[in-house]
């Protein structure tokens, strides 16, 4: 059962999610951290009765790029407003012959392929250094109850899969695709990492939800034709339209 003090729930939309649908008692909040600024204001508000905290991982505009995102800020908000848990949901290519556009996957690997992102909050001289646990880069709790509630939504998510995080704002060359496939990636995004991480490193538990916009370069039964983005927009939008009802089962247990 919801209450008043149940611990607050972070969502973080991706490509195509700018806010949450039907939260209630919603409040903006623009917020400062160590890091910087966040992508965008924080929304809190409730579902169902419990709390949770949205932002907009590009900024409520889409006016920001993977890797200019300021994922330390992001998170340090998060956490700095309470929330303990936080869900990413991310846009992503499919490489894996089941992870078709439109597919919803909750991965429980990744790959971290970007570079020069600031990627940990041990970032001064004379603080802690921190070593964090990542075998597991996905919080398996959080994870199960993320498939659970999908279950309970009747909405089908692929259970498991590697998320390989590359740079980008570019879309992948087919050789790095068939060398992703071959590391053992099944999709391929530009926002999961370092987000997982600075997650880790704050004790929150973090799960991801892939919304498969576009086969990867050079997969699916087209391997040759070039990925269209007015295509990513409408698999986006079909596919993160059943997200809400994921996050209210996971809200209302
Ligand atoms: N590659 C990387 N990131 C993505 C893709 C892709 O094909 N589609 C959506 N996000």
């Amino acid at each position: 059962m919801a209450t008043a003090s149940s611990p607050l729930i972070a969502i973080i939309g991706g490509t195509g999610v700018y806010a949450f649908p039907g939260l209630e008692q919603a409040v903006r909040h623009e917020v400062a951290t160590r890091w910087g600024s966040p992508s965008s204001a924080i929304v809190t508000g409730r579902v169902g009765g419990r709390p949770v905290a949205f932002l907009a991982r590009h900024g409520e505009d889409h006016g920001i790029a993977p890797h200019r995102i300021n994922y330390r800020a992001n998170i340090a908000a998060l956490y700095d407003m309470g929330a303990r848990r936080a869900i990413g949901i991310n846009a992503v290519g499919g490489i894996r012959d089941d992870m078709a556009p439109r597919v919803l996957a909750v991965p429980d690997q990744l790959i971290d392929y970007t570079c020069g992102r600031a990627a940990s909050f041990c970032d001064a001289d004379g603080e802690a250094v921190l070593h964090v646990e990542f075998g597991d880069p996905y919080s398996p709790t959080l994870r199960s109850d993320l498939l659970a509630a999908a279950v309970a939504a009747g909405i089908e998510v692929v259970d498991g899969g590697c998320y390989g995080a590359t740079q980008g704002p570019r879309l992948e060359t087919r050789a790095e695709i068939e060398r992703m496939r071959r590391d053992g990636c099944d999709l391929v995004g530009m926002t999961g990492m370092p987000e997982a991480v600075l997650a880790r490193e704050l004790g929150m538990e973090y799960a991801c939800i892939a919304v498969v916009a576009n086969w990867a370069a050079g997969c699916g039964p087209a391997p040759g034709l070039p990925i269209e983005l007015a295509e990513i927009h409408a698999h986006l939008a079909a596919a993160s339209g059943r997200i809400p009802a994921i996050m209210r089962a996971l809200l209302a247990d």
